[in-house]
């Protein structure tokens, strides 16, 4: 049909009958191009919804005859990752532990990885820096409660610490000097004081004179005479302004007298051998590995 054309009467156009306030509403059939743009929707709309997941059901939704979902594509990408990775990761896990910093390749691989290990595992403890926090080690200086060479940090992360899931886990126990009543109080304030002196805090003289005897004989087999500790033990230098728990005086007596008992999980459950290797090497090369 034509189009109207200006001061043309309009062709009559069936009408449905219907009016309103004098307007009466024409009848004409839907454009062309809408009907089958309309028709092509729903063609298209039948074939998604065959092709992929479609329609919700209770749980999930109709799986489509592509098999397609968003989940199995990341799975398919992790796969691919995982077989690229597979050689070195291999090699990563077999070496020796002192020729990974030697293999640029390999030690690249291990600070990358180690990296990504860290934040998903061990960021919630010791931080995202691994600066740490109260009874959580800092992993970035040079002062070690058990060791600081690669094979060490290996060592701790593999079999973690005082775990009961790992009969190898790194293990020691301070005793409660206070709560099990091995020493006094006056004896606890005095070997206190000494703590002090011997890691240059104010202190009283008197006192810690006092507590001298009382390390010696107390304290001595594990944090060495000196009090520079014992890595075999675990047993922290109390010498150095570094503090797992605090050098304060009520943090000193709190240790001394309930002692302490940190734990850390074996991740040898958990990750495999070259991400362990990975993020010891990675946690080595923080600055304060040996
Ligand atoms: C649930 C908390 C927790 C998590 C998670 C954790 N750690 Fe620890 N980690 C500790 C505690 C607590 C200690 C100190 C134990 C002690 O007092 O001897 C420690 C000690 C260490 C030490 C020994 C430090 C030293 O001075 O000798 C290393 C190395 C270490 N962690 C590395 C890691 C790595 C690597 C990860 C991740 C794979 C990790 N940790 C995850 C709690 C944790
Ligand atoms: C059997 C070994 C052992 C003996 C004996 C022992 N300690 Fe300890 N001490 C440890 C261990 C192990 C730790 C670390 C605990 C932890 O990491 O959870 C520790 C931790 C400490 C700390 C915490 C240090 C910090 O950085 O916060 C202080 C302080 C301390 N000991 C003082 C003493 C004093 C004082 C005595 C003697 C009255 C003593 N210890 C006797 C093993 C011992």
């Amino acid at each position: 049909m034509a189009p109207a054309k200006k001061g043309q009467a309009k062709p009559e156009v069936p009408s449905t009958g219907h009016e309103w306030d004098g307007i009466r509403e024409y009848d004409n059939p839907l454009p062309r191009w809408w009907l089958w743009t309309f028709y092509a929707c729903i063609v298209w709309g039948i074939g998604y919804s065959i092709a992929y997941p479609a329609w919700p059901l209770i749980s999930g939704a109709t799986a489509g005859v592509l098999g397609f979902s968003t989940r199995g594509e990341v799975a398919a990408d992790i796969a691919r990752v995982a077989a690229q990775n597979e050689g070195i990761e291999t090699r990563l896990a077999s070496v020796d532990l002192d020729r990974i910093a030697a293999d640029p390749e390999l030690q690249g691989y291990a600070q990358n990885a180690g990296a990504s290990v860290f934040r998903n595992n061990c960021a919630q403890c010791h931080g995202s820096g691994a600066a740490g926090a109260k009874g959580y080690p800092n992993l970035l200086d040079n002062d070690w409660l058990w060791g600081g060479s690669l094979e060490d940090i290996h060592s701790t992360v593999t079999h973690g610490i005082r775990n009961t899931t790992d009969a190898d886990a790194r293990y020691s126990q301070m005793p409660a000097f206070g709560r099990d009543g091995l020493l006094e109080k006056p004896q606890i304030a005095a070997v206190v004081q000494h703590v002090r002196a011997i890691s240059g805090q104010e202190h009283d003289a008197a006192l810690a004179e006092e507590g001298a005897a009382v390390f010696a004989e107390n304290c001595a087999s594990c944090h060495a005479e000196d009090g520079t500790g014992d890595r075999a033990q675990g047993a922290p230098n109390l010498t150095d302004a570094i503090w797992l728990y605090g050098g304060d005086v009520a943090t000193l007596t709190e240790t001394v007298t309930n002692a302490r008992f940190g734990v850390m999980p074996n991740w040898n459950a958990r990750l495999t051998e070259a991400q362990i290797r990975a993020v010891a090497s990675y946690v080595h090369g923080l600055g304060g590995g040996e």
